[in-house]
């Protein structure tokens, strides 16, 4: 992705969730000047991925395949000074018919939550127990507290307020519902660990390239190592 694509969605982004009277936490709005003057003090944000995330998943074509996600709190798996933060909250900004591709996690379950604009459609298999294929199965499912049994494939349509729970080797794809708007949609789940356990099943990435091609006004989540 370009460094310009990704400050206007941010942007954007700022906008939209203001609109919405939706409120993300002080750091969102730091420049990288801002960062560059912070000390240890900031170390969590760092240590634990929070932040702004902007990816197209190696598509190059962001609202086709993309995601806006900014991390608002998380643990870390490995380093036992934030042990006892096992929890992660996300705010996910998804556009009508812009996939998050399909994708299973090992330790991660999540909640998706469709909190308000357009609907999320999320669409669920199972993995095959020996490969990465989708499996043809039926799938055990939890919405808001209900169980669901549903075949391979089945795509729900969630309004707002409603939410699913994407349990590890269940693979899901999801995008805003044509027609509906931009959906704004929360995640809550175990610590995050979007480096390590992301297994994509047409080789997407989770992290793409970025040129340079102006200055950055944000600094990713995935970018903190280059803070002066
Ligand atoms: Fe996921």
């Amino acid at each position: 992705m370009k460094r310009s694509e990704i400050n206007a969605i941010i942007a954007k982004t700022k906008e939209l969730i203001i609109e919405n009277k939706v409120t993300l936490p002080p750091f969102a709005y730091w420049s990288t000047a801002d960062w560059d003057a912070k000390g240890l003090e900031v170390c969590e944000i760092k240590d634990c991925g929070l932040g702004w995330d902007v990816t197209d998943f190696g598509s190059e074509d962001f609202l086709k395949i993309g995601l806006t996600v900014f991390t608002i709190r998380n643990g870390h798996r490995d380093i036992e000074k934030y042990a006892g933060k096992t929890y992660c909250e996300k705010l996910l900004i998804v556009e009508e018919n812009q996939v998050t591709p399909m994708h299973y996690h090992v330790f991660k379950s999540e909640d998706i939550i469709c909190k308000g604009g357009g609907n999320l459609v999320v669409e669920v298999y199972n993995k095959v127990d020996d490969g990465e294929a989708l499996a043809d199965t039926d799938v055990d499912v939890v919405l808001d507290g209900v169980a669901h049994i549903v075949s391979a494939g089945h795509k729900f349509v969630m309004t707002p307020g409603q939410s699913i729970t994407l349990t590890p080797l269940m693979y899901h794809a999801f995008w805003a519902e044509e027609g509906t708007g931009t959906s704004i949609v929360g995640e809550v789940s175990k610590v995050n660990d979007d480096s390590n356990d992301n297994f994509f099943l047409d080789g997407g990435v989770r992290f793409p390239a970025i040129e340079e091609d102006e200055d950055r006004e944000h600094y990713l989540c995935s970018e903190y190592s280059d803070k002066s």
